[in-house]
């Protein structure tokens, strides 16, 4: 498993006024959609390209082209829809498809109550959306999920990762999975009710409206 975590000042900058517990949804959505762009840049680095043929008005060149099959983008349910847009904005051309995930705050056990994917995943480049790998449960099972229908490769872009959540992942994947985690930032810790310190406090709720 690879882990990027991006050192760039506009990540940081856009970070933390993300983070502050005054910033309304509005500006939330706004400055989500923004970093994810940033990493999404980070995160394709490695899509699957092929060359090709092209004139320029000047002359005959080989330039770069996305290959078949396209990117799957895979966002999590629900907090992970709100960053679709900056990540297909990269990647238009990518097949989208979601996960409903949801932990049980007492177990913390995860379960899958919504799958619109392609059952056949073979040799699909996956890029998994979900803002905050806290504990990393979600993201493992949903690693696992593309993993067993045959996902080439998974990259999951966070906003914010816990050591401990990536302790986790590092520990419960399969070694074999190709799997790589860009994120803007590794915070401290998991506190005891499982959010993520300093962290930005509930993402899904600060993304739709709810705080
Ligand atoms: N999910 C969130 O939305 N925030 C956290 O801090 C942890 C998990």
């Amino acid at each position: 498993m690879r882990v990027l975590e991006l050192d760039h000042p506009l990540v940081a900058h856009k970070l933390t006024a993300l983070r502050k517990a005054e910033t309304r949804s509005s500006m939330f959505r706004l400055l989500a959609d923004e970093l994810v762009t940033l990493l999404a840049y980070e995160a394709t680095r490695n899509v699957a390209v092929a060359p090709v043929e092209i004139q320029t008005p000047v002359t005959t060149m080989t330039g770069t082209r996305l290959t078949d099959p396209k990117p799957m983008v895979v966002p999590i349910l629900r907090a992970g829809l709100g960053m679709l847009d900056g990540m297909t904005r990269l990647l238009p051309t990518a097949e989208v498809g979601f996960l409903g995930m949801v932990r049980n705050d007492e177990t913390l056990e995860v379960t899958t109550y919504a799958n619109r994917l392609p059952d056949d995943l073979t040799d699909r480049q996956c890029f998994v959306l979900d803002p905050m790998l806290a504990t990393g449960h979600t993201l493992i099972a949903s690693v696992n999920y593309l993993h067993e229908r045959g996902a080439k490769d998974i990259t999951c872009v966070t906003l914010l990762c816990a050591p401990e959540g990536l302790k986790t992942l590092e520990e419960q994947i399969d070694p074999a999975i190709d799997l790589t985690v860009v994120t803007a930032a590794i915070d401290e810790k998991l506190n005891e009710k499982g959010y993520i310190v300093p962290g930005l406090g509930d993402a899904g709720d600060r993304l739709f409206g709810v705080v």
